[in-house]
């Protein structure tokens, strides 16, 4: 008779009975669902992108986030909180916090699912540092969501999940486009344009070294500051995304004939229009003239800027030296990936995660 109920009593067969009693004995603590994702760097587009142009982002497997969800237990449940985990609850009425665009993308989908009676507490296991450019926000979004989806047996295919990481963006960023929701889930190079995203195709041999000023970026006060400006001077704004739109697509055609000495060029031409939005800083501009000197192909800064990182494209080859370079002028940290962003090296060594000059 044990042997049979061994046999039979499956997860999915838990997960159903927990459902319909309400979790009552989940806090067991068997009960859980599990969610992943990963960072991502915008490789030319940020900014302009909210403002209708496309961008080019690739993900980075090598910062991954893990979320893992379990029923909230008001009286046992506690946060071990460091400097690259944390957790929160999701789904209580009558909560303390204020809103974050994880939490609020979480409740999104209970509500959806019917089970808005239902809190979840999420904990979170992140290797993206935090306020850098890098996607960290959307990825642990995406890893929450796709956890509580594990953990009660519900479908989420990635136009759901989507929708529901762009209701978590729009609070992170005030104004989101959707390019990091797609990026942090991505297996590849994406083509993000107006919503959806394509794979894109790459022939470069070529390495990708991505710097830290130290200094978190605000991505919601960035993408704000370029929103006032665009009301203020529609014109203006109009000009640069048009010229953002054919950088964009010339970046393609490089990738695409794996011209890394055009793409360099493609994407400094892409750091003055980033200038001209305002959204550098010295920190990024001291950055992307050493990367330059240091022998890199071009130089930009990723995400949102007003701090956070800049991005180098490199022959293989120089991608230590430029590194090197960068770590002289005070970059608290670097990490090499190949176009398609995996991992080559990163200094220091065990340079994952967070810290860092607020
Ligand atoms: C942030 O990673 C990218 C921005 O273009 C904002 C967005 O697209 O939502 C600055």
């Amino acid at each position: 008779m044990q042997e049979l109920l061994n046999r039979h009593i499956s997860v999915d067969y838990i997960r159903n009975i927990s459902e319909r009693i309400g979790h009552a004995f989940v806090g067991t603590g068997e009960a859980t669902g599990i969610g992943h994702a990963h960072g991502k760097a915008i490789l030319i587009g940020e900014h302009t992108v909210v403002h209708g142009a496309p961008a080019i982002a690739i993900p980075l497997p090598a910062m991954p986030v893990r979320a893992v969800a379990r029923p909230y237990l008001p009286d046992t449940d506690s946060d071990v909180t460091s400097d690259k985990s944390f957790g929160f609850v999701a789904g209580l009425a009558d909560t303390k916090f204020s809103p974050s665009g994880p939490r609020v993308a979480v409740e999104e989908a209970l509500r959806q699912w019917g089970l808005g009676a239902h809190p979840v507490r999420i904990t979170v296991d992140c290797d993206i540092p935090f306020a850098r450019g890098l996607g960290s926000s959307a990825a642990i979004t995406s890893a929450a969501v796709r956890a509580v989806a594990d953990l009660y047996g519900r479908r989420l295919d990635t136009a759901a999940l989507y929708d529901f990481v762009q209701c978590g963006e729009q609070i992170a960023h005030g104004r989101a486009s959707g390019v990091d929701a797609r990026a942090v889930l991505a297996t590849g190079p994406i083509w993000f344009y107006q919503g959806a995203a394509r794979a894109v195709t790459t022939e470069l041999d070529a390495a990708l070294v991505i710097a830290d000023t130290g200094m978190p970026g605000v991505t919601e006060r960035a993408v704000t500051g370029v929103s006032r400006l665009a009301d203020r001077d529609p014109v203006f704004i109009q000009r640069l995304v048009d010229h953002a739109s054919g950088l964009v697509h010339v970046a393609a055609n490089d990738l695409a004939a794996g011209d890394a000495e055009s793409l360099g060029h493609t994407m400094s031409d892409f750091q003055r229009i980033l200038v001209s939005l305002g959204v550098s800083t010295p920190s990024i501009d001291l950055l992307v003239s050493t990367a330059l000197g240091a022998g890199a192909f071009g130089a930009k800064l990723t995400g949102a800027g007003m701090g956070g990182c800049v991005v180098a494209l490199t022959s293989t080859a120089t991608a230590g030296a430029v590194s090197r370079a960068l770590r002289r002028v005070d970059a608290l940290r670097t990490w090499t990936v190949d176009t398609r962003g995996r991992h080559l090296s990163t200094w220091p060594a065990s340079t994952l995660g967070h810290g860092g000059r607020q």
